[in-house]
């Protein structure tokens, strides 16, 4: 009777410890989770950031800023650097926004990327009126040395050539290309590698998931390996929408890239949750889409988010960011393309004047249900 009443006492303390440490456990697991962050959440995966605009850089959107200090790592100037904004005539650079880009990047300890060398979009107009080969060279030269030397060992990684393929996988017909030929891209790599040899240096485009554009970056990458010209990784830009792409699409362009043996990034991934003109009418995306603006079947949302497409938002966000962590050996940095909804480029395009929802922080900075999915997946780990 004595012992078994001492077993039994022994039992019952046993237990109330046993239950006692697990609820401390579970108590700790709960302030860590709690405390997750983007960056802190996929810290061993992969960089995580997002495109910055004039007022972050310039520091007057502060709450925004706040949140970018604590969710991301890694940054990506939307707009200041492109060739029209950074170097507007021939002669003249303007470094007034990159400086204090660069400099916002070095104060909160990021990933610093350069958007975008080469692209025949938002050009100075001086180059669209070259039209011999060796004067396109010494353009390409001046621009490249000058920027990439400037921030050299600050920039950390540069789209170096953006968007230089059809959908269909061959070339581009840039004023690049029509007055360089081929060749433009591979004397673009080469001189950002020469003005800064530590640089991370990639090839940026949209769609990258189709079969055949896929097809065309595997054969550009494999061209300038052939020729020994450095290229380090391949960002798919990521404008997505619920519907599409598959994730099966995504991720064999992730697996065809890394074959190549360069890193896959994500690079402006935004998510529409509107219609597109094109998915309506069949219309061609080159059209002009003017006709729709003000039209409120293609503005369904232009208050809240009804709770059905939040959660849908939220499965295509949990959906993609699973096929990430699924490959986060070959994946090394995810950037959303732009802080917060009310500040995306999808509220303007294709349609101007709409209310789009792409991110995963709305239009007050507050978490979506898509940034609690997501962080969700790391705390099942
Ligand atoms: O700065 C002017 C402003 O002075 C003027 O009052 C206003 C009137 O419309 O326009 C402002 O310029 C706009 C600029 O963004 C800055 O907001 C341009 O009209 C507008 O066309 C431009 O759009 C940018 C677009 O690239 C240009 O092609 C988007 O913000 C930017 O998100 C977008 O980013 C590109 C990537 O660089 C490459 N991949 C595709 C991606 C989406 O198009």
């Amino acid at each position: 009777m004595k012992i078994n009443f001492k077993i039994t006492v022994f039992l019952l303390l046993f237990m109330v410890s046993a239950i006692g440490c697990e609820k401390k456990e579970e108590v700790e697991e709960q302030v860590n989770v709690e405390t997750l962050t983007l960056k802190s959440a996929f810290s061993d995966d992969f960089f995580i950031g997002s495109a910055v605009n004039d007022n972050h850089i310039n520091g007057k959107d502060t709450l925004a800023l706040q949140l970018i200090g604590k969710e991301f790592n890694t940054l990506t100037p939307e707009n200041i650097m492109k060739w029209m904004n950074i170097h507007p005539e021939e002669n003249t650079f303007n470094y007034d926004m990159s400086d204090q880009y660069v400099a916002l990047g070095e104060k909160n300890n990021m990933h610093i990327v350069g958007h975008t060398l080469v692209w025949h979009s938002q050009l100075a107009p001086y180059i669209n009126t070259i039209s011999d080969s060796a004067t396109m060279a010494d353009n390409l030269k001046s621009h490249i040395n000058t920027i990439v030397g400037k921030y050299k060992g600050r920039i950390h990684s540069w789209d170096v050539v953006n968007e230089a393929l059809n959908e269909d996988g061959t070339l581009r017909e840039s004023i690049f290309l029509k007055v360089m030929g081929n060749d433009y891209i591979n004397y673009a790599f080469q001189l950002a590698a020469l003005a800064d040899p530590a640089a991370e240096l990639n090839y940026n485009d949209y769609n990258l998931w189709k079969p055949e554009k896929r097809a065309g970056v595997v054969q550009l990458v494999k061209d300038l390996q052939a020729k020994g010209t450095k290229i380090d990784g391949v960002g798919m830009q990521a404008h997505w929408s619920l519907e599409g792409p598959s994730i099966e699409d995504i991720e064999n362009s992730i697996l065809a890239y890394s074959d190549l043996g360069v890193k896959v990034m994500f690079t402006e991934l935004d998510v529409t949750v509107l219609p597109n003109p094109w998915d309506l009418n069949g219309a061609a995306v080159e059209q002009n889409y003017d006709k729709f603006e003000g039209d409120p079947t293609m503005n369904p949302y232009p208050n809240t988010l009804p709770d059905s497409i939040q959660n849908k938002l939220a499965k295509r966000y949990e959906d993609i960011f699973n096929l990430f962590l699924k490959h986060k050996d070959k994946i090394s940095r995810v950037t959303f393309w732009g802080v917060h909804d009310g500040q995306s480029w999808l509220n303007d395009w294709p349609i101007k004047g709409r209310t789009n929802h792409p991110l995963l922080f709305d239009r007050k900075l507050n978490p979506k249900k898509a940034y609690q999915q997501i962080i969700g997946l790391k705390k099942q780990n």
